[in-house]
């Protein structure tokens, strides 16, 4: 009997009643078609194919008493919702498939597949042969539920999309969004531009070196690396997905990313210049379409009806992100253009280009879809903006009316890291965990309820800039797609983190069947500490992202073993300690990762802070009492420990209730000039009885750390102190700009503190 005790479908469906029943596959014998529709027939084929190694299904027109069978019903009447189905595995040996839809009935056999024992992926006989006796109803939360793939920074072959595209299928997620041109590749036949793909298809090959370091084009070298799809392969793959009730959208870059272009066609840039197509980034890449040569708009017109031939989508996706204007200021013909077209300037002369186009897309019937750039000096008026730089650019455009698809860097970019970059693969930067993407929800708070209808969905973004290979393309993806998956389907907040993880865990064995590559994620430990006043003491816990692995620590700075004490619930200390905690998975000796936390009592700790500058809003750690709470933080600015001023000083008096003897006053204090997080430049105490007369004042003097050097920790310690105070008053002063060494010169900067130790 199989052993299952709830339905372990990801995304979890809309409503499951679920007996304590199995039936056997091996009794199911035939399929009975309702009406014998093509729908039907198509989705019969389904069960057949994947039950193959089980039982031979054959096709029967339904009968009065159906028994030891599948029954697919497409009730065109509508009773059923969009996307919507309903699955029945019945006592009596029958399955019952309903909808009204193709996709429903797609989408129930996905569910049906899910319940079945993962070694039908691969063909195989599968030792168990039950599934649960059950009842499923169930439909999308969004309409829109993409992955989006860019085949320029690297060339990805027909038979791996078809990989993705079933990836895709098996969440239930709709839409592949295909990145076919950037800078590093033009990646689709044009035939009316042939030099497309012999010239801007390919550059050299400097597989190996670093993506931002890949050196140049050398004179003579020939461009080997690279790869594009014949329009006989995009006809192919656009059928694939439409089986899988997979919308195909295109994406042709304009006006910038579009160097890859000039290789071919040097005359469609402002500066006519003929440029290699680069290997790696070299950022910014300036070269850009001339908005004031006509040439441009009839080469994109021709390339856009050749690709509104080829993708029955009605989204056409121009890209519009990042396109640096630079060019254009010094232009003569797009400066022409802007003065011929009363444009203010360069944005509005963007605006006049993805308008133009626009215009275009509408007389072929298709619908602009563009990245939230395009909302900069005025907003196609028919256009979908796709979010990316945060939720901002989506509000706007929700608000004024337009389709939104969410996909902001913070929830959706899955070239970003998903675990410490210390035990992962090189990736594009960032951190977005497998969590972080469940914690999800596409619709903004602060978007007005009237307009939140606007938001058809979200996607998740793979730029392959750090993927080389298919299996590396899976290995971001996946498990991260199948928790935005979730989110989409299900809706935000709907189920629990930890419940998904379960189920995540029984998803894992079908890919794994599949020989899909996955992600092993975060092993990090959190570990939280709340320091509660009528104990005196600390209560720490810890929480990872794997619910249910053992957690090992020590408390005095050693790292866990297999000895170590267990973590079962959360326990406190009262004296200072140093945690070190771990996930031991079954079969590792040692944790991927360990999680480090010092705790520091102190007479300081617990007492009453008066802040004369309070802290940003952004960064309030623990709040009133984030610098007395005993918490360090880490050199992570982020990890909640830490206190921030913005171009203010820290100004606070700390009340320690009674007269008390003091020897050292330690302040805490975080560089890390990439965040322009600096050092204060001095630290100046005083010390008072009655809280309004302070005297012997203290100062010690900081010295910066290395420019730019790695994120770095650091005590200011006022020591030999010796006498006795109730009050004291510390201000460490901000360097309040960033010097001319740095990236970010007179800009503001910040100053960090975590803990003031007062003993
Ligand atoms: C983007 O990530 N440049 C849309
Ligand atoms: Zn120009």
């Amino acid at each position: 009997m199989n052993s299952q005790n709830n339905i372990n479908i990801i995304p979890k469906p809309t409503k499951v009643e679920l007996s304590s029943n199995f039936i056997d596959l091996k009794s199911l014998k035939n399929i009975y078609l309702h009406n014998n529709s093509i729908e039907e027939i198509n989705c019969a084929k389904l069960f057949q194919d994947f039950l193959s190694p089980i039982t031979k299904l054959s096709n029967k027109i339904e009968e009065e008493i159906e028994k030891n069978g599948i029954i697919i019903k497409y009730d065109e009447t509508k009773t059923f919702k969009p996307e919507e189905y309903l699955l029945q595995i019945k006592s009596n040996n029958t399955v019952v498939l309903h909808s009204s839809s193709t996709s429903g009935l797609f989408y129930g056999f996905q569910s049906f597949r899910q319940l079945c024992p993962p070694e039908l992926e691969k063909y195989q006989i599968p030792k168990e042969t039950t599934i649960p006796v059950c009842r499923i109803v169930d439909l999308p939360t969004f309409s829109y539920r993409g992955m989006h793939l860019d085949v320029s920074r690297h060339f990805f072959d027909v038979s791996f999309i078809k990989t993705y595209i079933d990836m895709i299928a098996l969440h239930k997620m709709n839409v592949f969004h295909w990145h076919l041109t950037d800078d590093n590749g033009w990646r689709i036949e044009i035939k009316k531009y042939p030099d497309l793909i012999k010239k801007s298809a390919w550059r050299v090959d400097r597989t190996g070196q670093p993506w931002k370091k890949q050196s140049p084009i050398l004179k003579n070298e020939e461009s080997t690396y690279g790869g594009y799809y014949t329009q006989e392969e995009i006809r192919e793959v656009v059928r694939y997905a439409a089986e899988k009730n997979i919308m195909v959208v295109p994406e042709i870059e304009m006006p910038g990313h579009t160097s890859e272009v000039f290789a071919a066609y040097p005359n469609l840039s402002c500066n006519n210049d003929t440029l290699p197509v680069q290997p790696g980034t070299y950022w910014p890449t300036i070269d850009i379409f001339c908005a004031g040569n006509d040439d441009v708009f009839s080469f994109l017109e021709d390339v856009l009806s050749e690709i509104v031939d080829l993708f029955p989508s009605p989204y056409i996706h121009i890209g519009g992100d990042e396109a640096e204007k630079k060019y254009w200021k010094t232009c003569v013909k797009c400066q022409n253009r802007i003065k011929s077209e009363n444009l203010k300037d360069e944005e509005e002369l963007q605006s006049y280009f993805i308008k133009r186009i626009e215009t275009f897309i509408l007389s072929k019937n298709k619908k602009l879809v563009g990245w939230d750039e395009i909302l900069e000096g005025g907003l196609a008026k028919s256009a979908t903006v796709m979010s990316w730089r945060g939720m901002a650019g989506g509000i706007e455009a929700a608000n004024a009316g337009h389709e939104v698809i969410m996909c902001p860097t913070s929830h959706c970019y899955f070239d970003y890291y998903q675990a410490s970059p210390n035990n992962s693969p090189v990736a594009f930067g960032g951190l977005v965990t497998l969590k972080k993407v469940y914690s999800f929800n596409p619709i903004p708070e602060k978007l007005q309820k009237e307009n939140q209808k606007n938001i058809i969905g979200a996607q998740g973004n793979l730029w392959t800039e750090y993927v080389q290979t298919p299996e590396r393309a899976q290995y971001r993806v996946l498990p991260r797609m199948t928790a935005l998956s979730e989110v989409l389907w299900s809706g935000p907040g709907v189920n629990t983190y930890e419940d998904f993880f379960s189920r995540l865990k029984i998803l894992e064995n079908r890919f794994e069947n599949l020989n899909w590559t996955v992600s092993p994620g975060s092993f990090t430990v959190e570990i939280d500490g709340r320091y509660n006043k009528e104990t005196r003491s600390i209560e720490v816990s810890f929480k990872s992202e794997k619910p249910g692995e053992k957690i090992r620590f020590t408390v005095d700075g050693t790292n866990p073993n297999q000895t170590s004490k267990l973590y079962k619930n959360p326990f406190l200390i009262n004296t200072t300690k140093n945690i070190i905690a771990g996930i031991f998975l079954k079969e590792k000796e040692i944790p991927i990762e360990y999680s480090k936390q010092s705790f520091v009592f102190h007479k300081a700790i617990g007492k009453r802070v008066e802040y004369h500058n309070k802290y940003n809003k952004k960064y309030p750690g623990n709040k009133n009492f984030s610098l007395v709470d005993g918490l360090k933080g880490t050199t992570d600015f982020t990890d909640g420990s830490w206190q921030g001023w913005k171009s203010n000083n820290l100004d606070l008096n700390i009340d320690l209730g009674e007269e008390k003897n003091i020897n050292f006053i330690k302040c805490g204090f975080l560089e890390a000039h990439g965040s322009r997080i600096f050092l204060p430049t001095e630290v100046n105490v005083s010390f008072s009885k009655d809280g309004k007369l302070f005297s012997n004042t203290l100062t010690q003097k900081v010295s910066s750390g290395k420019e730019n050097g790695a994120a770095n920790q650091i005590e200011v310690v006022i020591e030999n102190i010796k006498f006795s105070t109730r009050f004291i008053k510390i201000e460490a002063v901000n360097q309040k700009i960033c010097p001319d060494w740095h990236s970010a010169k007179g800009g503001h900067c910040w100053l960090f503190s975590d803990e003031i130790i007062i003993e």
